[in-house]
């Protein structure tokens, strides 16, 4: 990597930082373009978030993703946000405008491309979505927004189901999310279903850990999504495949939401084969050998 007077930097606000994958994505996506971009960390402690977007600001950092913790709480410090964004009240990305950044969402825009490459159809497809904190909200907006036939949400806790259903019905004016508790998992209507898995269950070290673990529910799933992507294969995946569904992980969406805010930063198109490559990247980095 050669840098000099024009190289573009952009770059990761969060808290902790150490654990990304985002310069993997990014600094591979530059240099296999040719670019002159250098993506890197900035750690941003909770009490300092508005000086840090203008800061990056003052200093022209060309474009900025936000993480964990901080992706509802940048946004005060906006010019302007995406639609997309503002209804799902978290932003990952930050593009660059003549006076201050705008903020868009690219997890969820990433999700579907993700769900696109393994041919999964979203708009018609009658949705299990399992969860109801910040990830589930986020999915159950993109399934509105995709034209999903209906959605079942399931959650442990029944009023957060609720109040994600109310909510998310609200803004898009129609009764498409049917919340459930996860313990009445038995009672849903006898047909095929896109799952999304959208908890925190199963991910590492808790690896044999699944959110229903009744193996009757898993006849019921054509195709399965499971946002976690460590362990790359989760108990939800594997007893989904036991039972004759397809199941992916969330990498692929990791994958494409930094390559949506790239394509938002540099004002370009990734091909199919550049993602391919970046992925090989990553699974390089995670220590993935399939
Ligand atoms: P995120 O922002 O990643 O979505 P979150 O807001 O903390 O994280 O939400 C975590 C989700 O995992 C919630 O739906 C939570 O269920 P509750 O709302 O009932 O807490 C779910 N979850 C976490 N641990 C769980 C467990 N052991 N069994 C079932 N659901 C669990």
């Amino acid at each position: 990597m050669k840098i000099n007077g024009k190289t573009r930097t952009c770059g990761l606000m969060g808290n902790p930082v150490e654990h990304t994958l985002s310069p993997v994505i990014h600094n591979h996506l530059a240099e296999r373009e040719n670019r002159n971009l250098v993506y890197v960390p900035f750690l941003v402690e909770q009490d300092r978030i508005r000086e840090a977007v203008e800061g990056a600001y003052a200093l022209h950092i060309h474009g900025l993703n936000v993480t964990v913790p901080h992706k509802s709480a940048v946004i005060p410090y906006l010019k302007e946000i995406d639609k997309l964004a503002e209804n799902i009240g978290a932003v990952n990305t930050l593009v660059k405008t003549e006076n201050g950044y705008k903020g868009y969402n690219t997890d969820m825009p990433g999700l579907l491309r993700a769900m696109e490459t393994e041919n999964y159809a979203m708009r018609g497809e009658s949705v299990i979505l399992l969860g109801a904190g910040g990830a589930a909200r986020a999915v159950a907006m993109l399934c509105m927004e995709q034209g999903a036939k209906e959605i079942y949400l399931l959650n442990r806790s029944m009023e957060k189901a609720m109040a994600v259903a109310k909510e998310v019905n609200g803004i898009y004016k129609e009764n498409k999310i049917i919340p459930m508790a996860l313990s009445d998992h038995g009672k849903l209507p006898d047909k095929k279903y896109l799952a999304i898995q959208a908890t925190s269950v199963g991910l590492y070290p808790h690896v044999e850990d699944v959110v229903i673990s009744e193996e009757e529910f898993y006849d019921k799933i054509e195709t399965a999504v499971d946002l976690i992507y460590n362990p790359y294969e989760t108990k939800f995946m594997s007893m989904v495949k036991a039972h004759g569904g397809r199941a992916m992980n969330g990498l692929k969406m990791l994958l494409f939401q930094g390559i949506i805010a790239y394509e938002l930063w540099n004002d370009v198109t990734v091909s199919e084969e550049t993602a391919e490559e970046i992925l090989k990247k990553m699974k390089e980095e995670l220590n993935i050998h399939e």
